[in-house]
């Protein structure tokens, strides 16, 4: 909380000493866009809430900063995302803030976008392959899963249970680097209960490859979990746990789960904190969410930003985790919060990142 509030000030201020300095040139050089240059947000949809909220956020934060942006959103399509970065690199803008579609789709733009000196920021999402990223804003994403792994764990009480729980396992898109963050650090803590037999994951299905869900989409996770339920709970056994990776996906296995007759709920994990999953937790639908305040990841983009353009370098709190397969890029990684029916008030209504009468 304090690193936020800190940094959105000095964000701010230092937001505000560049574009007086970037005015005061662009005046002396009779053009200029006044403002603090030129930034290019490429956000992945508009199909999830969370990245609504990234790019208003983002938006707003660099305007008042005194910057002119170009926000696009391409429907999931990597392609279009390749477009639309070209016509931000042509637009001549001064950074990129990209949070991908395909994490592996974006060398050529960058390296375009390096011979204009222009900086780039993976947002949210790694960009891998290239050496023309320059820093990375994001959440602690191993933590991410180890959080949503360690709610189910004490849910079913397996220090205690002996079980056999039966679980079953649900990833990301492929194309995302977070997908394999979040499902390690969840396999981290229930992979040891599989072995011991107390968790039985009937499908079989717990690679990534096999549990993995295609542009994050909630139909196809909705879709799995049907075929999951008709092939391997035929025989009146039930479903005790599901590990979902994101809110969306998390409705989508409730739709199935509801399709398939059953009126109590498995114990299922979310991420993001979505409107319509703090009310299914409110309901009892949905166990639990991973918080992440995207208000504070906008904060500290603007803030390496700032500290960019004014020539110095940005505040970073991890320098090894996140290798793109051609360099350790330099990271800052905010704390996710885990969120359930007993803490949701204080967490997500309480500190204004939901209206409480959105959950009316
Ligand atoms: C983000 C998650 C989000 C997911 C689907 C990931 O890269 O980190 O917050 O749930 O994408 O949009």
């Amino acid at each position: 909380m304090n690193v936020n509030r800190r940094q959105l000030m000095t964000g701010t201020i230092g937001a505000a000493a560049v574009a007086m300095v970037a005015s005061a040139c662009a005046s002396e050089d009779g053009g200029g866009e006044g403002g603090g240059g030129k930034v290019g947000i490429a956000m992945p949809t508009k199909t999830s809430e969370r990245w609504i909220l990234d790019g208003d956020n983002l938006k707003t934060s660099f305007e008042d900063a005194g910057y002119e942006v170009s926000l696009q959103y391409a429907n999931d399509v990597a392609a279009d995302q390749v477009s639309q970065i070209e016509t931000m690199v042509g637009q001549n803008v001064d950074v990129l803030v990209i949070a991908a579609i395909d994490n592996k789709s974006l060398s050529g733009v960058l390296a375009q976008a390096k011979s204009q000196d222009i900086t780039v920021i993976a947002y949210d999402r790694l960009i891998l392959d290239t050496p023309d990223v320059d820093y990375y804003a994001s959440f602690d994403n191993t933590k991410v899963g180890t959080l949503q792994g360690t709610y189910l764990v004490e849910a079913l009480d397996l220090a205690n249970q002996a079980g056999p729980f039966n679980i079953e396992l649900f990833a990301g898109a492929l194309t995302d680097n977070n997908t394999k963050y979040f499902f390690d650090g969840a396999w981290a803590v229930l992979e040891p209960f599989v072995t011991e037999g107390k968790l039985v994951v009937k499908s079989g299905q717990t690679t990534l490859e096999q549990i993995a869900t295609e542009n994050w989409d909630g139909a196809v996770a909705q879709e799995r979990m049907d075929n999951i339920l008709s092939n391997f709970y035929n025989d009146g056994s039930v479903v005790d746990a599901v590990l979902a990776p994101y809110d969306g996906i998390s409705r989508g296995i409730i739709a199935s789960l509801q399709g398939n007759g059953y009126t109590t709920m498995p114990f299922i994990t979310g991420q993001d904190a979505e409107v319509e999953s703090v009310k299914y937790i409110i309901e009892g639908l949905q166990s639990m969410t991973v918080y992440k305040d995207t208000r504070e990841l906008a904060a500290t983009t603007v803030d390496m930003v700032v500290a960019v353009l004014d020539g110095k370098d940005p505040e970073i709190n991890d320098d090894t985790t996140y290798d793109n397969g051609n360099k350790v890029v330099p990271a800052y990684l905010l704390e996710p919060v885990s969120v359930d029916v007993n803490n949701y008030q204080e967490v997500v209504v309480d500190s204004g990142y939901i209206a409480e009468e959105d959950l009316a």
